[in-house]
């Protein structure tokens, strides 16, 4: 249960519902951003985040700085790479396409490979793009928030490693870490830009970023200055490391109550073993997507291996419309999210399952989506289609 004033569960793929720890330690008096308090506050956060990321490697830095998600973007194009070098970005949806928008516009020279709409691009379709041209970097959306669709970097960051070494494996992690698996070091990659508001559960407005020793030494050896004032790793890397060291210095002022928020989140997180969250939130999604199949209606991520396990996009049925059905849920106390990828925006609807709506029964935030889901379905005229059986 939760000790929050009544409102609608907030089943969109973030920003997710808050754990009350959370929310209350946010209700922080106002403290310097440099005081000893707060030093002890931010840099436990950052050596967290090491766990978070089940790296041990000390060269890899985390950061987290006030912004978006999207600041994440901006920090790889700004950093990352420089103006003319080749990035090979990896799309599953709206925001494949928007890292490679963000890219673009700090001067890199993008190859864009799409999945089909609901898939992700195939091994040797990225092989041989990789072995035809040479790449500072690629990037891949883990989870993409608009389709639902899972890519395995696994073993993407093992054929990347075999064909072109020195590439860099950046991932777009804002709707998976906290939900999915996720190995930094064992799988070898060189970063992953992140956000608070999904499946870590805090609130928008934090960007979360963890990059590799190898990808900080191509930082280093850049031979242009950082193309961002306020997204420039060079500024941000002595504060990170001042944090953890528990030295005061400034750049930019950080939000000690986001960063409240964030520490009392990743404690929770980091009480139990990671595995067992990943596999609560598999737990879930399978149940959703079955539900959903149920009503005979089609997920958008059509094979089972490229499915999310943070949320389950699926096709509205003939007839149904995106502004019938939301408001519906609404009276019902649910609140999921329209489309969003523009070829299908206007035919799916996504139900979001992470965090605490996935981990904590006593919400009852799942069947309660699910049953405000049938009986919306049901007030639009939607009859599930018979089986022979039925
Ligand atoms: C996969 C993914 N990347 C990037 C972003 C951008 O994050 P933000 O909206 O916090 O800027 C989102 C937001 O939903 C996302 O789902």
């Amino acid at each position: 249960m939760s000790s929050q004033p009544e409102h609608p569960a907030l089943l969109m793929p973030g920003p997710t519902e808050f754990d009350d720890a959370v929310l209350q330690s946010m209700s922080h008096h106002s403290e310097s951003h440099i005081g000893p308090d707060f030093l002890a506050t931010f840099g436990e956060t950052l050596t967290q985040i090491r766990k978070l990321f089940q790296s041990t490697d000390p060269a890899a830095q985390p950061f987290v700085i006030s912004g978006s998600g999207t600041l994440g973007w901006d920090l790889v194009s700004a950093n990352l790479v420089e103006a003319g070098e080749n990035a090979l970005v990896l799309s599953t949806g709206y925001f494949g396409e928007g890292f490679a928008d963000c890219l673009s516009t700090y001067g890199a020279n993008v190859t864009r490979i799409d999945g089909p709409i609901g898939g992700r691009p195939q091994l040797p379709e990225i092989e041989a793009a990789l072995s035809d041209k040479k790449y500072k970097i690629l990037t891949v959306t883990h989870v993409d928030t608009s389709t639902g669709v899972l890519s395995d970097l696994k073993s993407l960051t093992a054929m990347v490693r075999k064909v072109s070494p020195e590439t860099l494996v950046i991932v777009d992690g804002v709707c998976s870490v906290g939900c999915e698996e996720l190995a930094f070091d064992e799988w070898g990659l060189d970063g992953v830009v992140s956000a608070g508001q999904k499946a870590i559960g805090c609130p928008p407005g934090l960007s979360i970023s963890f990059f590799s020793g190898r990808a900080m030494q191509v930082f280093d050896s850049r031979k242009t200055p950082p193309s961002s004032y306020f997204g420039s790793l060079k500024k941000w890397r002595p504060i990170m490391q001042n944090y953890e060291n528990r030295k005061p210095s400034y750049f930019a002022t950080p939000s000690p109550q986001l960063i409240h928020a964030l520490h009392t989140a990743l404690t929770q997180i980091l009480a139990r073993p990671l595995a067992e969250r990943f596999q609560k939130h598999a737990e879930v999604s399978d149940k959703v997507k079955e539900a959903v199949r149920e009503l005979g209606l089609e997920i958008v991520a059509t094979k089972p291996e490229d499915q999310a396990h943070a949320l389950t996009a699926f096709y509205l049925p003939e007839g149904v419309a995106i502004s019938d059905i939301l408001p519906k849920l609404e009276n019902r106390k649910v609140i999921f999210a329209g489309g969003l990828h523009k070829a299908i925006a206007s035919k799916c609807i996504r139900f979001g399952h992470m965090g605490v709506s996935a981990l904590d029964p006593n919400r009852n935030h799942i069947d309660h989506g699910l049953q405000s889901l049938r009986a919306a379905l049901a007030e639009c005229g939607y009859q599930k289609p018979r089986t022979r059986d039925s």
